[in-house]
C-alpha cells in the first residue's frame, strides 16, 4: 500500500464547527469513555450508548449539516460536514451526506470509529483488500435509521457508504482521527489498488497539501 503523510499538526484549540451544548456534552462523555477503556474496541462499546442517543436525538443536527455539497472531495455530491475536531487530531465528529443513488468510493479510516444512519437508508459494505489482486466484499448490511456499526482497524477498516433510500442519507460518524484532512486511500473495486486519499470537509480547512 502506498506510504501517507499521516501526522498532523495539531490546532491551537479543540473544534466546535457546531458549536453547542448537545455537541459540547456528547464529546465530553466520549472522551470519558476513551480515558476508561483499554482498546478501541473496549471504547466503541462504552460509547455505544452515547451514540445510540445522538442518532436517536432528532433536534441537535441543523438542516445545513444535512445538505449534499456539490463539488465535494468525495465525488457525487456528498457533503462530509465537520460538528467537532479535537485539537491534538485523535476526535472528530461529521456528518456525511450521500444523495439518492450515490455512493462513496472504496475507502479505509485508518482509526477506530463508530458509524450510524440519522436520516434515510444506506448500506454498509465490508471490503477486504487481496494480497495478489481486488477487493473481496466481506458484508452488506441495508441500514436504517438508529443503525450503528464500529469501524476497528484492520480487520473492519475498508468500507463504503450507499444510499439505498429515495431521499438523501445522512449518517453520523465518530472517528479517532481527523479523518477529513489525514491521508488514507481509495481503493480500485477492479483491481483493488490503493490510491491517496483526502476528502476534506465543506465546512473546514485542512492543512496545505502534503500527501500526495
Ligand atoms: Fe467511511
Amino acid at each position: 500500500m502506498c506510504d501517507l503523510h499521516a501526522d498532523l499538526p495539531p490546532l491551537s484549540d479543540d473544534e466546535y464547527v457546531l458549536d453547542i451544548p448537545r455537541v459540547r456534552g456528547f464529546v465530553s462523555a466520549v472522551r470519558a469513555c476513551i480515558e476508561r477503556a483499554d482498546s478501541p474496541a473496549g471504547a466503541c462499546e462504552l460509547i455505544s450508548p452515547l451514540f445510540a442517543g445522538l442518532l436517536a436525538d432528532r433536534d441537535w443536527l441543523p438542516p445545513a449539516f444535512q445538505e449534499p455539497a456539490a463539488d465535494s472531495g468525495m465525488g457525487g455530491g456528498i457533503g462530509q460536514w465537520l460538528a467537532f475536531r479535537a485539537a491534538d487530531r485523535s476526535l472528530s465528529l461529521f456528518s456525511l451526506v450521500v444523495p439518492p443513488g450515490a455512493k462513496t468510493p472504496v475507502h479505509d479510516h485508518l482509526a477506530w470509529g463508530i458509524v450510524g444512519v440519522y436520516r434515510g437508508n444506506q448500506d454498509e459494505e465490508f471490503y477486504r483488500p487481496l494480497d495478489v489482486r481486488g477487493l473481496e466484499l466481506v458484508r452488506r448490511r441495508p441500514l436504517d435509521p438508529g443503525d450503528f456499526y464500529t469501524l476497528v482497524p484492520p480487520r473492519d477498516d475498508v468500507h463504503r457508504v450507499r444510499t439505498t433510500s429515495e431521499q438523501t442519507s445522512v449518517s453520523i460518524h465518530l472517528l479517532a482521527n481527523d479523518t477529513g484532512c489525514i491521508w488514507r486511500h481509495t481503493f480500485d473495486e477492479e483491481t483493488g489498488a490503493a490510491s491517496p486519499f483526502r476528502s476534506g470537509y465543506v465546512n473546514a480547512a485542512c492543512e496545505a497539501d502534503q500527501g500526495a
